[in-house]
């Protein structure tokens, strides 16, 4: 079997580019993921452990994320258009020295994505939609900052929102903060998955499958995918120097998704029911987690 920890020379300069030796650097916590890899757990490749130079480029790309969705927050309101949402995005990200990971990320025409009521994520912003008293509406944002990726998203009620929808929102909220209390290392995604998954079943909710959460840092989408329907014990192990989003989709009625063939983005619920989500990211440290986006 080949492992991805295997044993080095311990005079040997570290794989993490400290400089220093091996034997005074990372061979301590490689033998300890070697005991998990020996039991058959899935633990990261050594490329998605961040060294202190990649976390704090990721730290300042999340200066400029937070601060375009504290804009948005202050700005948002009834007869706004998602365009207007787009702008904000744009022209406070580009101000800050940053560029809006989403635009052109895979052909994706837009800075930000904006998805209200049944749309569950991947709203196209456009001129033509223009919010009701009443919404919800998910903003999602990612930022690249010299080359260093952010991502978070939040929910906004536009006017007044029922309380059965505002409800939804917030243990959507509940359920990304249960989720970041699970994040600690030596234990698993699937622990945190679980969580957030129950937190929303208890309530009478359901999580989308098919699509989740994460690793992010060098680039927007990095292993490992993170699920919020998985179970205790299973998915990655968590180790210091993992980064990685929360953003569990919690719908209010069934967990089934179609995608709009117009547009080739759009995600909404099969039963038009509503559906939010925050995201945030999170790195994990060596005695629990350090919050990187909200
Ligand atoms: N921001 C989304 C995420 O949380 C990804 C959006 S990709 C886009 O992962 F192309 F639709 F913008
Ligand atoms: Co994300």
């Amino acid at each position: 079997m080949q492992l991805k920890y295997e044993k080095m020379d311990r005079n040997a300069p570290c794989w993490c580019g400290s400089g220093r030796k091996y034997k005074h650097c990372h061979e301590a916590f490689d033998e300890k993921i070697r005991t998990f890899e020996l039991k058959g757990a899935l633990v990261p490749d050594r490329s998605l452990i961040k060294t202190e130079k990649d976390m704090e480029g990721i730290r300042k790309s999340a200066v400029i994320n937070i601060a375009v969705l504290d804009e948005v927050a202050d700005r948002i309101r009834v007869g706004m258009t998602t365009q207007e949402i787009d702008d904000i995005v744009y022209n406070t990200t580009v101000k800050m020295g940053g560029i809006p990971a989403d635009l052109h990320y895979e052909g994706y025409p837009k800075s930000v994505c904006t998805s209200i009521n049944d749309q569950v994520c991947h709203g196209i912003p456009s001129d033509d939609i223009v919010l009701q008293d009443g919404d919800i509406i998910n903003v999602d944002c990612s930022t690249i900052l010299n080359g260093y990726f952010s991502d978070s998203s939040r929910m906004f009620c536009i006017g007044d929102v029922s309380p059965e929808n505002r409800k939804l929102v917030e243990v959507t909220k509940e359920c990304v903060d249960i989720g970041l209390e699970h994040v600690k290392p030596w234990t698993f995604l699937g622990d945190m998955g679980h969580a957030v998954h129950q937190h929303a079943l208890d309530n009478g909710y359901t999580v989308v499958k098919e699509i989740g959460g994460h690793g992010c840092g060098l680039e927007f989408h990095e292993d490992p995918y993170v699920s919020y329907v998985s179970r205790p014990g299973t998915e990655m192990l968590m180790v210091p120097g993992m980064c990685f989003t929360i953003e569990p989709m919690v719908n209010m009625g069934s967990d089934e998704i179609f995608q709009d063939e117009d547009d080739g983005w759009g995600i909404y619920t099969a039963d038009g029911k509503p559906s939010a989500q925050w995201e945030i990211q999170v790195l994990v440290t060596e005695t629990g987690h350090e919050l990187i986006t909200y």
